[in-house]
């Protein structure tokens, strides 16, 4: 009934769609799957300026990119943009957001957006992309969560709790993929913190265990888990403990993130300005 994903998918020839493409790890795996020979990137971005950028990077290399200006919290705006794109090899749900305030500090209209921008648009390019990857048997899903979706972390209830719901949408959607023996798979993607400005002003006790990771690296990390058919990448290693943890009692478990820092990670967060 059910069939592992074991045999990864090949970027080269592949078309590969990236939301939140015009900055940060979205800029960095678009660059690299052109490098790695996608027949095509398909750049959707809030940010017109960002995304040509990035086109124009591709293009400069030798690669082909197209650019979509796309909000992917917009229902509608996803679906009609889809239909001009389908189909496509590899999705990348990419676009997030962080308001990154305790919870009374953040607006109603801050904490919406979170959910909108790193949960509902999830099912809403899923569900645009999906069907055709089905009809094909063939494509890949990635979901850029966060480690921040494996631990609740102090002035991030909006960020973590839609990270967290990241995993349960990536983790619900395998299942229903295995149930049905298609050869359509998922990527869930959970990394610590990034040096790409989303989250600057942040601090990590541990520097060698837990460090802010390159945007660079990342990325090829990512493009080489698709490659491969892996299903889930923690980033750094360590990281990778956590869901372990949860089997301690509350109190242990609550010891266990403090001697790491975690809650202090966010003490002088300022974000991009
Ligand atoms: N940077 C980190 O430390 C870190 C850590 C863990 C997870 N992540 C996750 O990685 C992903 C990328 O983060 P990043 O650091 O590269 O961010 P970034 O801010 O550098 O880039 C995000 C891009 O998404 C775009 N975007 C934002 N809202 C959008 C929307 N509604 N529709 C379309 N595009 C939109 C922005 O214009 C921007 O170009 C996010 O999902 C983030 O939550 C980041």
């Amino acid at each position: 009934m059910s069939r592992k994903n074991t045999r990864g998918l090949a970027l080269r020839g592949a078309r590969v769609l990236i939301t939140g493409a015009g900055s940060g790890i979205g800029r960095q795996m678009a660059l690299e799957a052109a490098r790695r020979g996608a027949s095509e990137v398909i750049l959707w971005d809030l940010s017109s300026e960002r995304a040509e950028a990035v086109k124009g990077e591709i293009q400069t290399a030798g690669g082909v990119a197209s650019v979509g200006i796309v909000n992917v919290a917009d229902r509608a705006g996803v679906a009609e943009a889809a239909k001009s794109i389908l189909p496509v090899d590899v999705l990348i749900n990419n676009a997030g957001i962080v308001t990154g305030a305790d919870l009374l500090e953040a607006t109603d209209e801050d904490i919406i957006r979170t959910f909108d921008v790193n949960t509902l648009a999830l099912y809403w390019t899923t569900r645009a992309f999906l069907p055709a990857m089905r009809d094909r048997d063939r494509g890949v899903i990635v979901t850029v969560a966060s480690a921040a979706g494996l631990v609740g972390v102090a002035k991030q209830t909006d960020y973590s709790a839609s990270k967290f719901a990241a995993f349960g949408f990536t983790e619900s959607l395998r299942n229903e993929l295995r149930a049905r023996g298609s050869n359509v798979s998922t990527l869930i993607f959970a990394p610590y913190y990034i040096n790409t400005g989303m989250f600057d002003g942040v601090t990590t006790k541990f520097p060698r265990l837990l460090p802010l990771l390159d945007e660079n690296d990342v990325a090829r990390r990512v493009l080489d888990a698709i490659e491969s058919g892996s299903q889930q990448l923690i980033l750094p290693r360590l990281a990778r403990i956590m869901p372990a943890t949860r089997l301690l009692p509350v109190r242990a478990f609550d010891r266990v993130v403090d001697f790491f820092g975690i809650n202090q990670t966010m003490d002088h967060f300022t974000g991009r300005r």
